[in-house]
């Protein structure tokens, strides 16, 4: 493979998104920055990425893509494809963060979350992976977080999306190793970006106001997820490295935190389970498990 790559990210108007568009492409790999609306709501911050792509004379292209919309995510794969010719990396990124106590978040707001953290990036992934086969080569990553193996009270929403994402992801790195594919997962911890102000708060606040003293638990700990955020810059380099990794070698698990809660632990353990499980049916090798596929930090 060609060491510069061709990148498409979801969104990619603010926070992470934005920062992998700009550190990938100031290393030469050609971005196809997506996001909802740059010609509307995000019209702001598509002009700024446009403008510094020109002022630096980087590989940055902007694309419509709402990752809950069939038609938008074709429609922006299609016109990479056309520009490009080929995608090597997928970033599903897209997402927001969901806060409240569980009984107060309504059935609308779960299904939303979901549309938008998981089934986002099953709609992405289905819209790449016929040109990575045709390719034999490719790499799905998905932004999960540190919430995508531990669970915090009034984020349990936010956890089951990303566990969920974890759960399709490792699947997807079973079934694609022979096939030259293969699907990585980003894990960080608290990070400044835009999602603090983006966050999406439980509706029903005559439930939340049965629970006494539990519901403080919200602003606790968004207080401290905000409060001990790390500079996002960070995971913006893990990606570079993990994206200049050589095929075949990447770590299915990556944790990028400013704070160690055991995820590494829990990695390691469930890489462990994972290959009794997939010897116990007689799999180990037909997913290349245990062919130096490791978990650990960046
Ligand atoms: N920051 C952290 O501490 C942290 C930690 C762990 C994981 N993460 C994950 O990192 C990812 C990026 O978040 P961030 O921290 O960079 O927050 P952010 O600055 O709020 O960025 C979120 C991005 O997702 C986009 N988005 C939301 N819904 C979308 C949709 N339907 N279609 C396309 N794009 C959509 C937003 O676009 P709009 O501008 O159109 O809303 C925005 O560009 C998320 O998956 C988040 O769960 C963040």
């Amino acid at each position: 493979m060609n060491s510069k790559q061709v990148v498409l990210i979801t969104g990619s108007s603010t926070g992470f998104g934005r920062l992998f568009a700009e550190t990938l492409a100031r290393k030469g790999h050609t971005v196809f920055a997506t996001m909802r609306d740059p010609g509307g709501r995000n019209a702001k911050n598509a002009s700024e990425i446009r403008a510094l792509a020109e002022k630096d004379s980087l590989p940055i292209h902007v694309l419509e893509m709402d990752v809950t919309d069939d038609a938008s995510v074709e429609r922006a794969v299609n016109a990479a494809i056309a520009k490009a010719g080929r995608i090597d990396v997928a970033i599903n990124n897209a997402g927001y963060y969901l806060s409240g106590l569980e009984e107060a978040v309504t059935t609308e707001q779960a299904q939303r979350l979901m549309a938008t953290n998981f089934i986002g990036p099953v709609r992405v992934n289905r819209a790449v992976l016929p040109h990575m086969r045709r390719q034999g080569s490719g790499v799905l990553m998905h932004i999960s977080s540190a919430a995508g193996r531990v669970v915090l009270p009034s984020v349990g929403f936010y956890c089951a999306s990303k566990f969920a994402l974890e759960a399709l992801a490792e699947a997807y790195s079973y079934e694609l190793a022979a096939q030259g594919i293969e699907s990585v997962i980003v894990q960080p911890g608290a990070y400044e970006t835009a999602v603090f102000g983006n966050t999406v708060t439980a509706a029903d606040e005559a439930r939340t106001h049965t629970y006494g003293a539990v519901k403080e638990f919200p602003a606790k700990i968004n207080g401290a997820l905000s409060s001990g955020a790390g500079n996002a810059q960070e995971v913006a380099d893990a990606v570079l490295r993990i994206i200049e990794t050589p095929a075949g070698e990447k770590q299915l698990r990556y944790f990028v935190s400013p704070k160690n809660y055991g995820v590494e632990e829990i990695n390691a353990l469930a890489k462990q389970v994972q290959g009794n499980v997939l010897e116990a049916f007689g799999l180990a090798a037909d997913t290349q498990f245990l062919k130096g596929k490791a978990v650990g930090a960046v």
